[in-house]
């Protein structure tokens, strides 16, 4: 590969969720040395890096998002040992592994806290944001929590509110006070030294607020299901002062060689480019790109989506796309299992890095959680609309072959979340001796993309075909030109792509056809296909 792209643009990142990935100790839940078993299969889906949600000490009420001790490791998980020994045969698989941040909020057990809420004069007040109630005795602003209710909670012991915008056991940090920055950093600094390659860091776009607490607007757009959208919340998210923060961390990196740094942050193309910051002042090396998980999964809407935001990546930037993460119903439930194989095509062949969910690469779907298995606090919160905002269904164990529990726990034991009813037959095992299935597509596509500078580092196009329903781009560095052709519907699609080439071969297919020549007059798409050619 081109030496002058890092690790960072050129590979693809694999989401793992700990929790759900491989138990190694028979308690249901997953772990590090679960995880670190499961490494020659991470190897066997070709792709450079690992993401782990949160493993650090944490009571769960947000499934470790909510941290109490940023430098070690949740005994659920392992141990500080265990984690060394993880990133070591990581790094000797030839992957890099990067961890969550989470800096926004604490868990109101992490010492800071415990500190904070002591008293209104203890040295760590003002590292938290406390406000006076409203004269009412209510909460000081109209501010919102993501998952129900109000983002303030009223301590009786101090006679205050604390802001968190998650479940109330997430504190929210003052960055306004730079000791804690500083000791943000010193959190960082833990891993790096130990040889962590980088961060996904937790939304990163909320870390400022308002200095002046002003109630947020009505959302005139809001469709009456999720309170949290009814707001515009112009005091509690993307404040410039922000970038400043972030360019602070980036900073941190920049200590040490080759780490990276990915911020999680929705917003649109515009704001979000200046989250890779000046090239004077760079932030975050990839700014999550999650808008094809948003976009009605229609061909017109896609190109138009792709080409706006190829449009907007700054020249000293690098484009990044996601389809799917421990937040978001899963692709295959999203767009179809019958569109799952042209989704995942879209995903890595796009021009930058991809981020892939754990599971996706088998077609892992939604999956029905018992009202007594509900644990995702927006879905306890609210259970009117449990089924939009919990996110439970996306995080069930991986499906590793047909043996009770699916091959993640021993048989017997109950997992934190059901596994899927169909395991028996959407597993790796399976899988992997069916040459036909996904994920043996999914294997052949990432090879492919490793193997072909065109798909890694080439540069983009979109190309006007007469065909409604189908996406046809080109990928192209130096003389080595390829045009990816995908059929969005369940019907066959013919294109004359005749202005582009006579013939071309096709190198892959989501139905694994194998290589044959094509005149491009007359390109057939079988319904659902996507494929890879080459001109
Ligand atoms: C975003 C994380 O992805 C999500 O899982 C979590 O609940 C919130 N941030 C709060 O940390």
């Amino acid at each position: 590969m081109d030496s002058r792209f890092h690790w960072w643009q050129t590979g693809i990142i694999y989401q793992i969720y700990p929790r759900s990935f491989q138990d190694s100790n028979g308690d249901g839940i997953g772990d590090l040395p679960g995880i670190e078993s499961r490494l020659d299969y991470v190897r066997s889906l070709n792709v450079s890096a690992i993401w782990l949600s949160p493993i650090y000490p944490s009571p769960m009420h947000d499934f470790g998002y909510d941290v109490a001790d940023y430098c070690n490791i949740h005994p659920l998980f392992g141990t500080l040992a265990d984690f060394d020994r993880l990133l070591a045969e990581t790094h000797r698989c030839g992957l890099k592994l990067i961890l969550d941040l989470v800096p926004n909020h604490t868990s109101d057990e992490h010492p800071w806290f415990i500190e904070s809420r002591s008293s209104r004069d203890n040295p760590k007040r003002d590292w938290y944001i406390w406000r006076d109630p409203a004269p009412d005795g209510g909460p000081p602003n109209n501010w919102l929590s993501y998952f129900g209710g109000p983002a303030w909670t009223f301590d009786p012991h101090t006679g205050q509110y604390y802001l968190h915008q998650f479940v109330k056991q997430q504190p929210e940090l003052n960055y306004r006070n730079p000791a804690v920055l500083t000791a943000m950093l010193d959190n960082m600094r833990f891993w790096l030294d130990r040889g962590v390659d980088g961060f996904r860091v937790d939304v990163i776009w909320l870390m400022m607020k308002d200095p002046l607490f002003r109630d947020e607007p009505p959302n005139p757009a809001w469709n009456g299901i999720n309170p949290h959208d009814s707001l515009l919340h112009l005091y509690t998210a993307n404040l410039p002062e922000v970038h400043d923060l972030i360019h602070a961390m980036r900073r941190v990196l920049d200590e040490y060689d080759d780490r990276m740094m990915v911020g999680e942050i929705y917003l649109p193309n515009e704001e979000l480019a200046k989250y890779y910051g000046t090239p004077e002042a760079p932030e975050c090396h990839l700014p999550f790109n999650f808008h094809l998980i948003h976009v009605p999964w229609k061909a017109a809407a896609v190109r138009q989506l792709v080409d706006d935001y190829e449009a907007s990546v700054p020249p000293h930037g690098w484009p990044n796309w996601v389809l799917g993460n421990h937040d978001q119903h899963r692709l295959a439930t999203r767009v179809g299992a019958d569109q799952a194989r042209v989704a995942n095509m879209l995903l890595l062949t796009l021009r930058g890095t991809p981020t892939c969910y754990y599971g996706d690469e088998i077609g892992m779907h939604d999956v029905p959680i018992p009202p007594d298995m509900v644990q995702d606090p927006p879905a306890v919160n609210q259970p009117e609309i449990a089924h939009i905002v919990g996110r439970d269904p996306e995080r069930t164990p991986m499906q590793w072959d047909a043996s009770p529990n699916a091959g993640f726990a021993p048989a017997g034991v109950r997992t934190w979340l059901p596994v899927a009813d169909d395991y028996a037959v959407r597993n790796v095992a399976v899988q992997s001796a069916d040459p036909t299935s996904i994920l043996s597509f999914f294997r052949a596509l990432t090879a492919l993309r490793g193997a072909e500078p065109a798909l890694t580092i080439g540069a983009y196009r979109s190309l006007d075909v007469a065909a409604d329903d189908v996406f046809v781009y080109e990928r192209r560095h130096g003389d080595s030109r390829l045009l990816i052709a995908l059929n969005f519907v369940g019907a066959a699609r013919r294109l004359d792509l005749s202005a582009v080439a006579r013939q071309a071969q096709v190198i892959l297919s989501t139905e694994l056809t194998g290589p044959r020549q094509v005149t491009l007059a007359d390109l057939d798409l079988r319904p659902n296909e996507g494929l890879i050619l080459r001109i």
